[in-house]
């Protein structure tokens, strides 16, 4: 029976591309669970837009020297296009600097007012004299209240998942001009989430336990635990939905107030573009509800926003919340203050043509329970050993021996074997397992069923061997061809929400007509005999080292730059006289021996030969040279430094030494100039 489903995917930040992170945590499932349900023939409405409001637009904007719509302006057009190009099927992205959103908005708002759903209160708020402004949100950092991580923000802590009024902040500092804030009265509007606390209870903990994810769930959980506070849906800033009602200049609306609202405007954006009537997505009690988000999302969507649509009366809630952990890159935090990510508009101009393999991949490696890590060696490794040597090299075999032996007409197929049967059953299964694991928000596990079906190919072919039998006993060719064809358009059906692009152009290749995840369960000929197919195509191409290399030292790049920008520079010293100057007695010397210092990390033992003597020297390098790399190298020493005991070791002089622009430490060579990683040298 077809069903409605609203899908929403968390409205990205409008201050900057998406990353790797946004597409395995949120776009890549949603959309893969937004195509397995068109595919069973329901009624889909998949949303999303760009979130514009926030307090990190308006700080970008400020760095940039202009507006915040020139911001959301640059990054809106710069998301919505690669997002198109990447395949993620939405039926409508939209804004929320758009009208239809502020007043959606506004409307939403106005009615929680009427009805008397706030709090409003005058309470004495954290304030900037300096920028003669209030702090809120991001605009503030201090010490989170719950996990004690030293850099939380205003509303919410990243470290531990918390949100917070920004006056629970310990030690809250100006994210503006680092000053310490005073505290100056201003009036709110308030959510006041403890009085939804009974119903939050019932309907998250008494009656979703079994159905959410655990990590959704405990989260929630946790919050309720502790006790729901009021929270400011308002706030002083000027870049944002305007507060409409009395009392209300100069306000904005919280972004955490407006931008789940997003979800609704977006859907009555693209009803009215449709001819449709979008109130059945939010309203119908038989619509299914689901918000695709990451981890960080979750207090917003589990508790502030049914709080909302609660207390407005008229809408549904969620049905689920698959929110999913986080992505590392190469063993590092994704970031993109320190441009540690792989930027989708750089992945689709690097590896044009290749979507497929960046959604398998992420999805192979989903962070579903818990963090995950990406690496371009497993990128590579995943699409040359699975997507190239299992689906796509099945694939060709089928097609090209198709056409070799029969000019690409289905054969028919003669007796079935046993093992025949038994793949075809097995095939037949497939469409129901996989459905099992999607509705479960399995993508991770649903990805390596359908590779599964393309190793079930693979085996059937290597097993029957058809390039072999075809000398002795062609008529059993035939019905190897055919099941072997069965498989392949099962394949071409049932990869669609994995593998859109790919699942197309197989589609074409075998000239397949359009058919249902259903008809696949059947059992029925996907491909019946005399079917013409068409050409043998390449389905998925190796990806070669020199390919992976070029990306790993584009992030090499990355963390040099990081380094050297985040480099502290210490003031200069006070000046010495010359005469100061000329009492450093410089010399050449060359290291003779060096061991460690027994039980020191940092220091090695040196015999240095300074042309007037040999002397014993400690240096504190061991972390940067073993002891066997230093001998016989030429070094600067500054011989006439009093000696000092280290260790019980009286060292008697100083091995000159400097940093390289990544912070390595090299000696000041009398010699060469050394070359350094970056091209820099040092002399
Ligand atoms: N912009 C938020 C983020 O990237 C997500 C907003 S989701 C919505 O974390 F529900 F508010 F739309
Ligand atoms: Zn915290």
């Amino acid at each position: 029976m077809s069903k409605r489903f609203t899908i929403t995917a968390a409205l990205p930040y409008t201050n900057g591309p998406i990353h790797i992170g946004h597409l395995a945590g949120v776009y890549v499932p949603a959309d893969i669970y937004a195509r397995y349900l068109r595919l069973q023939g329901h009624d889909v409405a998949f949303i999303c837009g760009s979130d514009e409001h926030g307090v990190p637009i308006t700080i970008k904007a400020k760095k940039e020297g202009v507006t915040p719509q020139d911001i959301v302006d640059r990054f809106h057009a710069n998301i919505k296009t690669s997002f198109e190009d990447f395949g993620i099927s939405f039926d409508n992205y939209s804004r929320t600097s758009g009208k239809i959103h502020h007043e959606t908005a506004s409307e939403f708002f106005k009615t929680l007012y009427d009805k008397g759903d706030f709090i409003e209160e005058t309470t004495a708020q954290l304030y900037d004299a300096e920028a003669n402004q209030f702090l809120a949100d991001r605009f503030v950092v201090g010490t989170c209240p719950k996990c004690g991580n030293e850099e939380s923000y205003g509303d919410q802590c990243e470290a531990c998942g918390t949100t917070h009024n920004a006056t629970d902040l310990i030690n809250p500092k100006s994210a503006i001009t680092g000053a310490v804030p005073s505290l100056k009265e201003t009036k709110h509007w308030f959510l006041p989430l403890d009085k939804h606390e009974a119903f939050l209870k019932e309907w998250i903990l008494d009656r979703h336990k079994a159905d959410w994810k655990p990590n959704v769930y405990g989260q929630c959980k946790s919050w309720i635990d502790d006790g729901l506070r009021p929270r400011a849906v308002t706030r002083d800033l000027d870049w944002g939905i305007p507060v409409p009602v009395e009392g209300g200049n100069g306000k904005v609306l919280y972004v955490w107030f407006d931008a789940p609202i997003g979800y609704i405007s977006s859907t009555k954006e693209w009803a009215q573009r449709e001819g449709k009537d979008w109130e059945p997505y939010w309203k119908d009690k038989d619509t299914t509800l689901v918000h695709f988000i990451g981890k960080d999302n979750i207090v917003f969507h589990c508790i502030m926003f049914p709080a909302m649509l609660k207390a407005e009366g008229s809408y549904i809630l969620p049905k689920n919340v698959p929110a999913n952990e986080f992505l590392n890159l190469e063993g590092q935090k994704l970031s993109t203050s320190k441009n540690w990510a792989v930027w989708l508009p750089d992945y689709l101009k690097d590896f044009p043509e290749k979507q497929d393999v960046l959604r398998y991949v992420l999805t192979a490696t989903a962070p579903e329970t818990k963090d995950n890590d990406f690496t371009w060696k497993d990128f590579q490794a995943r699409n040359n050993n699975e997507l190239v040597a299992i689906f796509g090299n099945f694939i060709n075999r089928v097609l090209v021996l198709t056409n070799k032996y029969y000019e690409g007409s289905v054969p028919s197929p003669k007796a079935f074997s046993e093992i025949d049967t038994e793949t075809l059953e097995k095939v037949k299964a497939f469409p129901a397992t996989l459905s099992k694991s999607i509705e479960r928000y399995r993508f991770r596990e649903a990805s390596q069923e359908l590779m599964n079906l393309a190793r079930l190919g693979n085996k059937y072919l290597a097993d029957e061997e058809p390039w072999k039998v075809i000398k002795t006993d062609p008529e059993r060719v035939q019905t190897i061809m055919y099941v072997a064809l069965q498989i392949s358009a099962a394949l071409a059906v049932v990869s669609e929400p994995f593998l859109p692009a790919s699942s197309q152009k197989l589609k074409t290749m075998l000239q397949l007509p359009p058919h249902s995840w259903a008809m696949v369960q059947s059992g029925e000929p996907l491909l019946e005999p005399t079917h013409q197919i068409g050409k043998a195509e390449l389905l998925f191409a190796k990806i070669e080292d020199a390919e992976i290399e070029q990306q790993l030292e584009k992030l090499a790049q990355s963390k040099l730059a990081n380094t050297i920008a985040n480099k502290v520079v210490e003031p200069q010293k006070e000046t010495v006289a010359f005469e100061d100057f000329s009492k450093l007695d410089l010399r050449v010397g060359t290291i003779i021996s060096a061991e460690k210092m027994p039980k020191a990390k940092k220091l090695l033992v040196l015999q240095v030969d300074t042309g007037i003597d040999v002397r014993t020297i400690v240096s504190g390098i061991a972390e940067s040279f073993t002891a066997e790399s230093v001998i016989g190298k030429r070094v600067t020493v500054l011989v006439n430094l009093a000696p000092r005991a280290l260790r019980g070791v009286e060292s008697q002089g100083m091995i000159l030494m400097t940093e390289t622009p990544e912070g390595k430490l090299v000696f000041v060579n009398p010699d060469v100039a050394q070359e350094t990683a970056n091209g820099l040298k040092i002399s």
